[in-house]
């Protein structure tokens, strides 16, 4: 018999439909290749909301509730620039004016999972997504072709380190209000 595992890791996404998917391949392909760090699979193309880490099993209805809970309006996010961010060595694609509906659902999300007993990230929420990881010395970083992305729902994503890189699967989704 297999052993459950006791913990996920966890993180809520916004998870890209696949025109969104295949915009952003489109548009950053020619940067990612420059970049020279390690591509993220176009499959796993995501922007995280809240990262939670490790949560025991037992723990997981706790965070579905607090999706349950949530009560949001769904926007829509334009990506167009690329940037660099040294310390985690990423190539990331971010919106130089997010809307502040994307500020409020981060927000509202971690007041409901605090209420669940979990710590919100400290971090202000800047909606990005990683392109290239292990990136040092990135070649193309500025203006990028810009990719509209409806926001219409969120996604609870369970993440799988393996040696070739993050398994996510999207466990469930919760819409936002139209
Ligand atoms: P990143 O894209 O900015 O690296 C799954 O690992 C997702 O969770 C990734 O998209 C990653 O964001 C994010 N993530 C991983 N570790 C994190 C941490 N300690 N704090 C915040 N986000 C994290």
């Amino acid at each position: 018999m297999v052993d459950e595992p006791k913990a996920r890791r966890l993180f809520f996404a916004i998870w890209p439909d696949e025109s969104a998917r295949s915009a952003f391949a489109h548009a950053t392909r020619k940067a990612v290749r420059a970049s020279g760090g390690r591509p993220i699979p176009v499959s796993n193309l995501h922007s995280t909301l809240a990262f939670l880490g490790q949560v025991s099993t037992e723990r997981v209805p706790h965070v579905t509730a607090a999706a349950e809970a949530l009560d949001c309006l769904s926007f829509e996010l334009i990506f167009d620039r690329l940037e660099h961010w040294p310390k985690p060595a990423i190539l990331c694609a971010v919106c130089s004016r997010p809307p502040p509906a994307a500020g409020e659902l981060a927000a509202a999300l971690w007041k409901l999972l605090a209420k669940q007993g979990f710590t919100p990230d400290p971090k202000p929420y800047w909606p990005h997504v990683t392109l290239a990881r292990k990136v040092e010395k990135p070649h193309a970083v500025g203006a990028l072709h810009p990719v509209a992305w409806p926001v219409d729902g969120i996604a609870l994503v369970d993440s799988v380190t393996a040696s070739e890189g993050s398994q996510y699967t999207v466990i469930e989704r919760w819409p936002l209000r139209a």
